[in-house]
């Protein structure tokens, strides 16, 4: 069994120092990696840039932007799946869905900058895999939704589009949840509208129970 997990966030760059981003630390992500690793799976974890620990027994691929995001976690999956290995990916990064459509070489100067940024779509990555699993059994997914408003429902849509195994759902505006803290409240949302709540836990717990769930459903 191998899990693909990526995490944290990324960073789209319209000059070598600035960029558009998002507060993910990784922690999440972390925590889901080291989990597998515990139960003794092969794990590769893409990470964004965060400031964190590899966690032990785990292959770390560090990345950027969402473009380097997508390509290393379609190449570690490809190569997975040609291997013959059943394969699970772990979507908890906070992937930019957009970047600027230029980014600069050299540093911009103030008076070269209009006030307007033109952005380009970035590719979805789960979507992109949704459509190798389609060919391909062995290839589980399992999104992550952060949101403010109608959290059960938006987790839902988004787990329909991506064609997702389950996706695990969280209200970043709530304390203690979400991006930064080392805690989450998050609920299972399946792609036929039923749903599994969770208290609040701490994020190794909840990297623990979607493990659990992924088993009890007999996808690992
Ligand atoms: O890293 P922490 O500080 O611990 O914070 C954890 C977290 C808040 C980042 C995490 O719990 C979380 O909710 N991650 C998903 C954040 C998010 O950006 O969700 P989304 O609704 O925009 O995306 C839905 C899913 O599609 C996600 O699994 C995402 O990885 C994936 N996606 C998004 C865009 C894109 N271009 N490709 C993708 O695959």
């Amino acid at each position: 069994m191998r899990f693909v997990v990526t995490a944290g966030p990324t960073r789209e760059h319209l000059d070598p120092v600035r960029f558009l981003s998002n507060p993910s630390t990784g922690k999440m992500g972390f925590a889901v990696a080291a989990a597998a690793a515990r139960c003794g799976s092969v794990v590769t974890l893409v990470a964004g840039p965060v400031a964190l620990k590899t966690p032990r027994g785990v292959r770390r691929i560090d990345v950027v932007s969402a473009r380097e995001m997508l390509a290393a976690t379609v190449q570690v999956v490809r190569e997975s799946l040609d291997a013959g290995e059943e394969t699970a990916v772990i979507a908890t990064a906070a992937v930019a869905d957009w970047r600027p459509a230029r980014c600069a070489s050299r540093k911009l100067k103030k008076s070269q900058m209009t006030g307007n940024l033109r952005l380009v779509r970035n590719t979805d990555i789960l979507k992109t895999l949704s459509r190798i699993r389609s060919h391909r059994t062995s290839l589980h997914l399992v999104g992550f939704a952060a949101e403010t408003d109608h959290v059960l429902a938006e987790a839902a849509r988004k787990c329909q589009e991506k064609g997702l195994d389950f996706i695990v759902a969280n209200d970043v505006t709530e304390r203690g949840c979400g991006f930064g803290s080392d805690t989450n409240r998050v609920a299972f949302v399946h792609p036929d509208g039923t749903v599994q709540r969770l208290p609040l836990l701490t994020k190794r717990q909840v990297a623990s129970r979607i493990l659990a769930h992924l088993k009890a459903k007999g996808k690992i």
